[in-house]
């Protein structure tokens, strides 16, 4: 059976940043995931130190993301990837979850020291939520110190490795330690981060590949969703129940 993807990384919605530039470009993407299994697929827009969330720009978003959302042919799905800040120290980490999930998806910046990640990482979980770091394997910290990823997951945080980097496509380092994080079982999710054309929301490439590294039902687990849908608590399940629909059994549903 073909596998269903949960993809909960990629910027597939307009936003002002670097993701995709219009609706169509986005329609166009998420249709393409579609055809490479992707089921449910998260649209996370960059809230960057530059770029913040204002409402007026939230209220953009979520306008273009629901008409995207009507032509997608999947289960497109609403989050952000939060570059950290001392301000957003100051916020409601509850604003930025992944939609219908008790998770709050943040990136290790690309240079400089991960202190930053730690702290929003500590007051998202304070706040009864789960981060999700996202590509580790590609940011100057953790590949100067691969132990911060320990570290990080050590702390119950999910670990997201790219797509891309297992496929080789930012150099031998980061696809090196993208697949020792997975064989170590340090980071338990695979994501696109899928951009744009150049950079599409695909993970096909890499699941296969991973089957061949992994063995098929490690890698189906690090590319169906079991980890970013799994209840963070039984209250949450019960809650999640309640809902008109969870993601989970959305996803189920998709699958057939
Ligand atoms: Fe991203």
């Amino acid at each position: 059976m073909r596998p269903r993807f949960v993809d909960c990384h990629s910027h597939v919605v307009p936003s002002g940043d670097d993701g995709v530039g219009s609706i169509e470009e986005g329609v166009a993407l998420c249709r393409e995931a579609a055809r490479h299994g992707t089921a449910v697929l998260y649209a996370t827009p960059h809230v960057w130190p530059h770029l913040v969330l204002t409402e007026a720009r939230e209220a953009a978003v979520r306008e273009a993301f629901a008409v995207v959302r009507a032509n997608a042919e999947l289960d497109l799905r609403l989050g952000w990837e939060l570059t950290p800040t001392r301000a957003l120290l100051d916020e409601d980490p509850h604003r930025y979850v992944l939609e219908g999930t008790d998770r709050v998806l943040m990136e290790v910046p690309f240079v400089g020291p991960a202190d930053l990640v730690f702290a929003l990482a500590e007051l998202t979980a304070a706040g009864g939520l789960q981060p999700v770091i996202a590509h580790p394997e590609r940011t100057e910290a953790v590949l100067d110190q691969p132990a911060l990823a320990d570290e990080l997951a050590a702390r119950s945080y999910l670990l997201q490795v790219n797509a891309t980097s297992l496929l080789g496509r930012h150099g031998e380092e980061a696809a090196d330690l993208g697949w020792d994080l997975l064989e170590r079982e340090v980071a338990t999710i695979v994501a696109s981060d899928g951009h744009r054309p150049t950079r599409p929301p695909h993970l096909d490439e890499a699941y296969e590949l991973a089957v061949r590294r992994l063995g098929e039902e490690r890698a189906l687990r690090l590319f169906d969703g079991s980890e970013l849908l799994r209840p963070l608590r039984p209250a949450s399940r019960a809650a999640s129940t309640a809902d008109a629909e969870s993601p989970a059994r959305s996803a189920a549903r998709a699958r057939g």
